[in-house]
């Protein structure tokens, strides 16, 4: 019976529902499952090479026999897919290497699509691991601070289609050009590839974050900075325009870049582009925050990275690539097993 004369704190109680563990898993409204993770690796030449990246404990440049390894621990852990990147040999002005069939990434993908074929390859299309002044573009040589845009955007589509080539089952322009996933969507068509989607990386800011990345990478530029190119952290509306350019251009999943500072900006996009996948980047330097703080002590590591992974996923991201995905997938599982 309604008691009429009971304060309204007593009817009003949103915390009954958050009493028990069973409670709080039946109402819980954002599910984290190891089909939302993308492992980023970073291939390198050699074999048996497992070299960890110092800000990033955890994290290895590893040649193609470990990076096959770390697939198969993958797709155990119920991780659908890994983002590849590659450390070459041999830098120049144009990023020549990026797209010799004999590199790092295009040896690891034929090489995972070997081995574990079910997992989801996705190759990073980029050159600045491969310039030697570490920009992603390639140089007008009349005007040194200006990218030859022709010029860049082919180099991009060479790189792609010899990504696809290789067998990758995605390919994912990191570059933030414009006109970058309209140039690469014509040259794989052209080329037989009209199957292989892209994961354009839509809106990417021009963030700190990036930081251990280009540790990791060796793609920390010789001069200056990609803010000439990459988005503007201040601004929203802009975003907008960018992901509504590279649906057009045939952009098939849309990504945001990072997440935890643009949570804001995968909401507005999931909202926009509902009917396209989105995807969100948990970068480098979230990563490395998160492992400084647990080393000091000073939170606790797996719940704050279940957190944020979990907000990410709670804006909109339908995907999360992550340096924390197989962790993430052994603890969502010992979770799991800890209930049944
Ligand atoms: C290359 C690229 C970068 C990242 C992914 N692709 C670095 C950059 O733009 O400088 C960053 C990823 C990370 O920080 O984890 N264009």
């Amino acid at each position: 019976m309604l008691d009429i004369h009971a304060p309204a704190a007593q009817l009003q109680q949103p915390q009954r529902l958050r009493r028990t563990a069973g409670l709080r898993r039946l109402t819980r409204e954002t599910r984290l499952t190891p089909d939302d993770f993308v492992l980023p690796l970073f291939v390198t030449q050699g074999e048996n090479v497992r070299n960890e990246v110092s800000s990033m404990p955890g994290v290895f440049q590893m040649s193609v026999d470990k990076i096959v390894e770390r697939g198969r621990e993958a797709v155990a852990l119920g991780v659908p897919a890994v983002l590849l990147f590659g450390l070459p040999a041999h830098k120049d002005a144009s990023g020549s290497s990026a797209d010799a069939d004999g590199e790092a990434v295009q040896e690891a993908v034929r090489a995972l699509k070997k081995d574990v074929p079910e997992l989801v390859v996705i190759t990073d299309v980029c050159l600045c691991e491969y310039t030697d002044h570490g920009h992603c573009g390639v140089f007008d040589t009349m005007h040194d601070s200006l990218f030859d845009m022709p010029a860049t955007l082919a180099r991009h589509a060479d790189v792609a289609v010899s990504h696809a080539r290789a067998g990758a089952d995605v390919v994912a322009p990191s570059g933030m050009f414009d006109g970058l996933v309209a140039a690469l969507r014509a040259a794989l068509d052209a080329a037989g590839f009209a199957h292989v989607p892209i994961l354009s990386y839509a809106v990417k800011y021009a963030s700190a974050f990036y930081g251990p990345f280009r540790d990791a990478a060796g793609s920390v530029p010789a001069f200056g900075d990609r803010r000439a190119h990459q988005m503007d952290p201040a601004n929203a509306r802009e975003a907008l325009r960018e992901a509504a350019l590279d649906v057009e251009a045939g952009a098939d999943m849309l990504m945001v870049k990072p997440a935890i500072a643009y949570l804001d900006i995968i909401y507005r996009l999931r909202v926009q582009h509902p009917d396209r996948p989105l995807a969100a980047y948990h970068v480098s330097g979230e990563y490395a925050m998160l492992k400084a703080a647990a080393r000091n002590g000073w939170l606790d590591e797996r719940r704050a990275a279940l957190e944020a992974l979990t907000a990410i996923k709670r804006a909109g991201a339908d995907f999360i690539l992550t340096y924390y995905a197989l962790d993430a997938a052994r603890w969502l599982r010992e979770d799991a097993e800890s209930v049944s």
